[in-house]
């Protein structure tokens, strides 16, 4: 039975006071849940300060990138061994918007997964179509691509136990949530090809998470899927009364 992970990508958000902020009424509204991990994903600068407030709790804390060198001269980066000395669980990698606007390719996310396992962070790897590449029908070939691409050289327990979210880039702050039908097929293609490069059984360990819109009336209803075990939330992570309302659905 895998474990269902709600996490939330604060992107380029909060203050240190803000984030404190934030992270104490999510801790003060968690009710905490056996079923259900739940991840805060605050901007570099704020990691410290929600450590803080989520020690002591079940929530975990998470980074929204990392570069895949050991350490050096490679000013303005972070790599996976400071992630994981301020006490990161998790790093999300690959985002549509770092793809985007930082001219990420499947080739340096895979190298960052296999840097971030090295460290013990375990890597939320982000894919999803463009409106574009959905409109002209090469959306399973685009997301085929991406996972292979991104899992290249991963063993079958890395791939176990990573998680992968499905973040079409098309619903990504617009408001437009995928339907149900259409985050399931893709959520579905992504855990068949995953048994079909790995195993059945690593296929039913990998979690997939469905990004995009993701709000507290349409959560429930993506989660009742059978092949979506949780949300990377974006712009309803920024409010913890909607945050929370997610985690509980
Ligand atoms: P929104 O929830 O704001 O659409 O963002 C989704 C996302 O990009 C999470 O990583």
């Amino acid at each position: 039975m895998r474990k269902r992970i709600v996490a939330g990508n604060w992107k380029m958000n909060k203050t240190v006071a803000e984030a404190s902020e934030l992270a104490q009424a999510i801790v003060q509204g968690f009710t905490g849940t056996d079923s259900c991990e739940v991840v805060l994903c605050p901007p570099f600068t704020d990691l410290a300060a929600v450590q803080q407030v989520i020690a002591g709790t079940a929530i975990k804390l998470g980074a929204q990138n990392m570069y895949w060198e050991e350490k050096g001269a490679f000013t303005g980066e972070i790599s996976a061994a400071m992630l994981k000395s301020a006490g990161c669980h998790y790093v999300i990698l690959g985002h549509s918007e770092r793809r985007q606007y930082f001219a990420e390719t499947d080739a340096s996310v895979n190298k960052k997964i296999l840097r971030a396992f090295e460290h013990g962070l375990i890597p939320i790897v982000c894919v999803g179509e463009t409106l574009a590449e959905r409109q002209s029908g090469r959306m399973h070939q685009v997301v085929e691509e991406q996972v292979r691409g991104c899992l290249a050289n991963l063993t079958a327990e890395q791939v176990a136990t990573l998680v992968i979210a499905y973040e079409p880039v098309w619903a990504i702050g617009t408001g437009v949530v995928a339907t149900t039908e259409q985050a399931q097929e893709v959520h579905a293609l992504i855990r068949d090809l995953v048994a079909k490069l790995y195993s059945m059984q690593v296929a039913e360990a990998v979690r997939i998470q469905y990004g995009g819109s993701m709000k507290p009336d349409n959560a429930g209803q993506l989660l009742s899927q059978k092949d979506i075990d949780g949300g990377l939330i974006g712009g309803a992570s920024l409010d913890a009364k909607s945050f929370l309302e997610i985690v509980h659905a």
